[in-house]
């Protein structure tokens, strides 16, 4: 008779171990071992056609004999989503969307499952009974577009049984922390478990050539719960992500093996679900007829796509001994050496005053072409001068003040004059290669931070 193996997996990281330790060589996390039953010893029922898989044998192939089929991807319906995935699902491709509770994952998935025309979905939910899945559907759509089934169940082997029944053309996994494969005796949710019930599923998708989407619970610091390894499977991974309290909602790819990564789709949650936003920078800019100080506009990048970002700053008398400094959609590390550089190379007296920092509409911003916005922002306020609301900025800013180059300059130059603005700020080393007769909006090249100010206040 076959024995039971089992191996100590570390919850936090994944890494497997054949004996108990105390800490995980590989995290450094503490207490993180678990034993998992790695083979169970009489588990006979077959998972995704695991018998035939074993026998079927591949022989190499030489690279120019192999006829690319310029792989026909699937219209989701969906022009975000499509986008972020690179232009459409690519058959038998599995991804992995992450977020954090309550962000829309199951919302954006049922949506999709419903809006993809004339295709067979089957949607698998373990964490929601299929009454409320109806309630939720009948408020994002009243007639389906797409031939779209719901199935509760977490066993991987009654789901690949009804799939065998059912032939459908895209699946839904809501969420693989839910599944559980009979091969392996640990609960749901555990590494090895994911990791099981995402083999299997990743082997029934580029078999079939059946494009699937799994769902993933995020941890506390915000990664994707269970190994790593889970990232390492799956052919895209993607990002839903935003602030609870406001309205939008960003879907980041931060790995696609059929596009390019860092693309974004953008998302406005209402009562009848997830819109598309197919043009941020018009909602992003907050709509004013007087013009107030501490507001700068920033023409930023995120992924391949420019967006016109308000950043706003308070700057006012610190009420206790330790000044405030706290930033909202940036990080504050970074608004600390903006503001250390403003004092020490421009000479504003800075280090006794609260600064607050909010990059409008909840959006996270990482793109360093923001700098000299937030310090022109930071400065309006300080001054208590306002910039024109027709000015925009697009440069990254120095420790010893200086104004940097940053990328793709006349996109954003292009974003700008689209949107109306008069005059955009960026580096003077941004200038060269620019054909500058072809804009109408004034493009202004600084080298020091001590130009734009003496150009503003
Ligand atoms: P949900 O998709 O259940 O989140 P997740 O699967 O990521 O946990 O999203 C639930 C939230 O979305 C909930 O707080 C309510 C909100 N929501 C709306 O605002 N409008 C809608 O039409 C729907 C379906 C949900
Ligand atoms: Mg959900």
């Amino acid at each position: 008779m076959a024995k039971t193996k089992s191996a100590y997996f570390c919850q936090s990281c994944g890494y497997e171990s054949a004996k108990w330790l105390g800490k995980c060589p590989s995290c450094n996390q503490w207490n993180t071992f678990v034993e998992e039953v790695i083979e169970k010893a009489d588990a006979k029922v077959p998972s995704w056609k695991t018998s035939n898989n074993t026998t079927r044998s591949n022989k190499p192939s030489q690279i120019s004999t192999i006829t690319s089929s310029e792989e026909e991807r699937m219209l989701t319906g969906d022009q975000e989503l499509d986008r972020v995935l690179g232009g459409g699902l690519v058959p038998g491709s599995v991804t992995l969307i992450g977020g954090e509770p309550g962000i829309g994952k199951s919302t954006l998935m049922l949506q999709l499952a419903l809006n993809i025309d004339g295709k067979k979905v089957l949607y698998i939910s373990g964490e929601e009974s299929e009454q409320q899945i109806k309630m939720r559907a009948q408020r994002i759509t009243e007639v389906p577009k797409a031939d779209c089934y719901i199935l509760t169940e977490t066993s991987t082997q009654n789901i690949f049984k009804q799939i065998e029944v059912l032939e459908p053309q895209i699946v839904i996994v809501d969420s693989i922390q839910t599944l559980h494969s009979a091969h392996i005796d640990s609960t749901p949710g555990s590494v090895s478990q994911v990791r099981e019930c995402t083999a299997e599923l990743l082997r029934f998708a580029k078999e079939t050539d059946t494009p699937v989407f799994l769902i993933g619970h995020i941890t506390k610091d915000g990664a994707i719960a269970g190994p790593k390894i889970l990232e390492h499977m799956v052919d895209t991974v993607l990002q839903f992500e935003g602030d609870r309290h406001h309205i939008y909602r960003i879907l980041r790819s931060i790995k696609n093996r059929f596009g390019a990564a860092a693309e974004l789709g953008i998302y406005a949650m209402n009562n009848t679900g997830l819109r598309e936003v197919s043009n941020p920078s018009e909602i992003l800019l907050s709509q004013r007829d007087e013009e107030l100080s501490g507001i700068a506009i920033s023409a930023t990048l995120e992924g391949a796509r420019p967006m016109l970002i308000e950043t706003q700053a308070l700057v006012s008398t610190a009420a206790y001994g330790t000044p405030q400094r706290s930033a909202t959609g940036f990080d504050t590390r970074r608004m600390n050496m903006l503001l250390a550089v403003l004092e020490k190379r421009c000479g504003f007296k800075l280090s006794a005053r609260d600064v607050f920092l909010n990059i409008a509409g909840g959006i996270k911003v990482e793109d360093p072409a923001i700098d000299l916005a937030i310090v022109v922002a930071i400065i309006s306020s300080h001054e208590d001068i306002a910039v024109s609301s027709k000015n925009c900025f697009a440069a990254e800013v120095g420790l010893s003040g200086e104004i940097r180059a940053v990328n793709r300059i006349d996109q954003r130059i292009m974003e700008s004059e689209r949107l109306g603005f008069d005059k955009i700020f960026i580096s003077r080393y941004n200038l060269k290669g620019l054909i500058m007769d072809k804009y109408k909006i004034e493009v202004v090249g600084i080298s020091k931070i001590e130009d734009v100010f003496a150009i503003l206040f």
